[in-house]
């Protein structure tokens, strides 16, 4: 099979990351006869840096016409003062738009080799840690109308949430065909006591679940889902929400399981071609000191193989020598449980790639 990947390595850390995403992916093409080709493009603060614009007209082309997407991270301080619509963060928000990719799942499942690095107290963590994010990528507030005017002196701000009722059907869709592949059990979670668009929300998600009357559906609101995600995370199979509740909500899910530099992503839309990435930033942090967690966007890039070309055998032995250099006791630097052996971000890497040897 032969493949395009358009690569966005991105801001910080993603260069870093990437790198080894792509080694892990030419290493499991040469193992089974697949060529994929990297086409690599500008998006984001580097792209702004190069040429003033954070999603250059071509970059954005390549995105539409590849067979899928891999990108690392975009943004960073140095980009703080830039004007709001021409901000790093903006080339990632336009290409999930123009792209279509209003699904967006994100694993939160815990290796039982990082059960020590989980912060969580050792019960509640071994009644295990396996649900899905399913977070709608392309509405909401995201997407609404933002603005800041001046009056009487002081400034005042408006970002505006909207939801459609066909945005809410097709990702709670999503959700449902989610869950039959795993548990059955679906959580929506929303703000229906206060929010117009968390009562549409319910009422559209309700609808679609008696299409599905195998697979056990419930709502929950969104600050006791915050509570729930620590309390017993193993409740949750299938957790569907709007898109800032499923920013904020899988950003703490992936907390729980070791480290956000675990957690990889995929989004689609009604096509294969999709987009993958860790769900974490450009860890401004620790950039450039080969010390991030690649795991995530190796493990984005196992997604990339199973959802968009169908690779489930590949996409499975990508899963599969993570699995085994965590047995071997290696960890990057974010992973916090006594005895394991550090090693930088390329090292990581290299393991992975020698394990599928
Ligand atoms: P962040 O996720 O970049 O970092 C939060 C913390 O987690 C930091 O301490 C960082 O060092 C650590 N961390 C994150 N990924 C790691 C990894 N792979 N390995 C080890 N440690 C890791 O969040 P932030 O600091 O709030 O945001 C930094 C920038 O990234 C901002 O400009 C933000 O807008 C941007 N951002 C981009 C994306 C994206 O491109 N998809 C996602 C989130 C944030
Ligand atoms: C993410 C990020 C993005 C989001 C930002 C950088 C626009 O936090 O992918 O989780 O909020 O969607
Ligand atoms: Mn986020």
């Amino acid at each position: 099979m032969k493949k395009n990947i358009t690569v966005i390595k991105g801001d910080g850390i993603g260069p870093e990351i990437v790198t080894e995403a792509m080694k892990v992916l030419d290493k499991v093409g040469a193992k089974y006869g697949h060529e994929f080709s990297f086409h690599e493009i500008l998006a984001g603060g580097c792209a702004i840096d190069a040429c003033g614009k954070c999603l250059p007209e071509q970059s954005l082309d390549a995105c539409l016409t590849g067979d899928s997407v891999l990108l690392g991270a975009v943004g960073g301080p140095k980009w703080d003062g830039v004007d709001k619509n021409n901000r790093p963060e903006r080339a990632l928000l336009g290409i999930r738009s123009a792209m279509g990719l209003y699904a967006n799942l994100r694993p939160a499942k815990l290796f039982s080799q990082l059960r020590a690095a989980s912060p969580l107290n050792p019960e509640i963590v071994a009644r295990g840690i396996d649900f899905v994010v399913v977070r709608e990528l392309i509405g909401g507030v995201y997407f609404g109308a933002h603005d800041t005017v001046e009056e009487n002196g002081e400034k005042r701000a408006t970002d505006i949430m909207v939801y459609s009722e066909h945005e809410i059907e097709r990702i709670a869709r999503t959700a449902f065909e989610t869950a039959r592949k795993r548990r059955g059990k679906v959580t929506s979670v929303d703000k229906a006591n206060v929010l117009d668009t968390s009562r549409l929300w319910r009422e559209v998600v309700t609808r679609v679940s008696r299409e599905y009357p195998d697979v056990a559906y419930s709502d929950m609101l969104v600050d006791n889902t915050a509570m729930q995600i620590v309390k017993d995370p193993s409740q949750f199979d299938v957790i569907v929400t709007e898109n800032m509740f499923g920013d904020i909500l899988s950003d703490e899910a992936s907390m729980i399981t070791g480290s956000i530099g675990m957690i990889p992503s995929s989004s689609l839309g009604e096509t294969k071609n999709g987009m993958y990435e860790p769900i974490h930033g450009s860890a401004p942090d620790i950039a450039g000191q080969n010390l991030a967690n690649p795991i995530g966007t190796i493990l984005s890039g196992a997604m990339m193989l199973k959802y968009s070309f169908d690779l489930d055998e590949e996409s499975a032995e990508i899963e599969r020598a993570v699995s085994a250099v965590l047995d071997a006791g290696y960890r990057t630097a974010d992973i916090m449980d006594e005895g394991g052996r550090r090693v930088s971000c390329s090292e990581m890497g290299d393991l992975i790639c020698s394990e599928i040897g």
